[in-house]
């Protein structure tokens, strides 16, 4: 099985860990998968929230935090791959992704919106980038515009499916419908890259991501025609991972029917686990004490909640206030493993499939 060449890097496994804002993976959980073989990803969502002025001055701290949890991470995998979560959505996008850049991140994966112009910041660098799709159409737009405005064709690319955590790129009422599903979406993409390679003469690796659970999850990907997979609820239940032990217990505890689709202030549906905070959010608005700034399209007077305290909350581990992101498989998660043990199995089960399919 390949790996996924990033720049003059490339993977050992084709095997992405996706971010996960706020604080779940940071250098631990990224620097284990990046030494794994795979590609470590560290979210920049409120990733300064342990610094000691993250509350007087959290635009300095999470600055500052981006180079120092890249250099812990690059410690523990001084020769993997590793990069950078970025939502579009942040206030201070365009500041996040310099200081990745002049960190030298290897990848800026970018969603949670259109990262239109992604391009500007990393050319002549050695970052590379790769924006977040959910359909077809986001896709063509994107690469029409980094090639007209920039000439700069998308190092790789990441499709999003509705069964994924954290935020999603779909309408509620899109969400089980199948053209939107992570299968389709991925044929049609896949499609469409193709030909750009080939008028571009430039090789673009397209990971799915969304819901993928098991090495046969993986291996149907593949053989749809991915270069490649981003897991991130898997990464939860590891030892690795940066979140708390409750956070990870949330996870084991929960099961299919705990699962829900909220609405969050970031504009967009998100995919969490059914605890007091949610069902408290149901039916009132939480008074927000304090505003971070941290997303351009929160409207602080309307919003139902503040996204950043319920995301620390949750990292911290409280059960009460927090708001757990998880994918639509974290139901099935019923232990808490390494990242070796983990990234071994998905990579066993995916050769099997693949070799009984040959
Ligand atoms: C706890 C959690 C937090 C997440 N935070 C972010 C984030 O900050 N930015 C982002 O683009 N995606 C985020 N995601 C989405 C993941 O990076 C990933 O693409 C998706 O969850 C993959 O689906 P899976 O969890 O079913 O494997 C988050 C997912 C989870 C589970």
């Amino acid at each position: 099985m390949n790996g996924i060449k990033i720049g003059n890097k490339t993977s050992r496994l084709p095997i992405i860990q996706g971010g996960m804002g706020v604080g779940v993976s940071m250098h631990s959980l990224a620097g284990a998968v990046a030494k794994e073989g795979g590609i470590g990803i560290i979210s920049t969502a409120d990733i300064g929230y342990q610094e000691s002025d993250f509350l007087s001055e959290p635009r300095k701290a999470n600055l500052r935090a981006i180079g120092q949890e890249l250099s812990r991470a690059r410690k523990i995998a001084p020769d993997g791959i590793l990069g950078f979560n970025i939502m579009v959505a942040l206030s201070d996008y365009n500041e996040i992704v310099k200081e990745c850049v002049r960190q030298k991140a290897d990848l800026i994966i970018s969603g949670a919106g259109l990262p239109i112009d992604l391009p500007q910041y990393v050319i002549g660098t050695d970052t590379k980038i790769a924006p977040i799709v959910s359909s077809a159409r986001a896709f063509k737009l994107l690469s029409k515009r980094w090639i007209k405005k920039y000439n700069y064709v998308p190092d790789m690319i990441v499709i999003e499916g509705p069964k994924a955590g954290g935020h999603l790129g779909y309408k509620k009422e899109e969400l089980d419908s199948p053209e939107c599903s992570l299968e389709h979406t991925t044929m049609e993409i896949v499609a469409l890259v193709r030909q750009l390679e080939e008028s571009t003469k430039k090789r673009i690796p397209v990971i799915a991501a969304g819901g993928i659970f098991d090495g046969n999850d993986i291996a149907h990907f593949l053989n749809l025609g991915a270069d490649g997979v981003q897991l991130a609820s898997r990464f939860v239940a590891t030892e690795e991972c940066d979140a708390s032990q409750l956070y990870k217990m949330s996870y084991i505890n929960a099961t299919e029917s705990d699962i829900a689709i909220i609405d969050s202030p970031v504009g967009m549906p998100g995919r969490a686990i059914r605890n007091a905070f949610i069902n408290r959010m149901q039916k009132t608005k939480e008074p927000i004490t304090r505003c971070y700034n941290c997303i351009k399209t929160c409207h602080v007077k309307d919003a139902p909640y503040c996204i950043t305290k319920a995301l620390i909350d949750a990292v911290r581990g409280d059960l009460n206030n927090g708001l757990f992101f998880c994918g639509s498989n974290a139901g099935r998660i019923h232990e808490i493993t390494t990242v070796p043990k983990l990234m071994a199995s998905l990579m066993s089960e995916a050769e099997n499939t693949l070799s009984k399919a040959v």
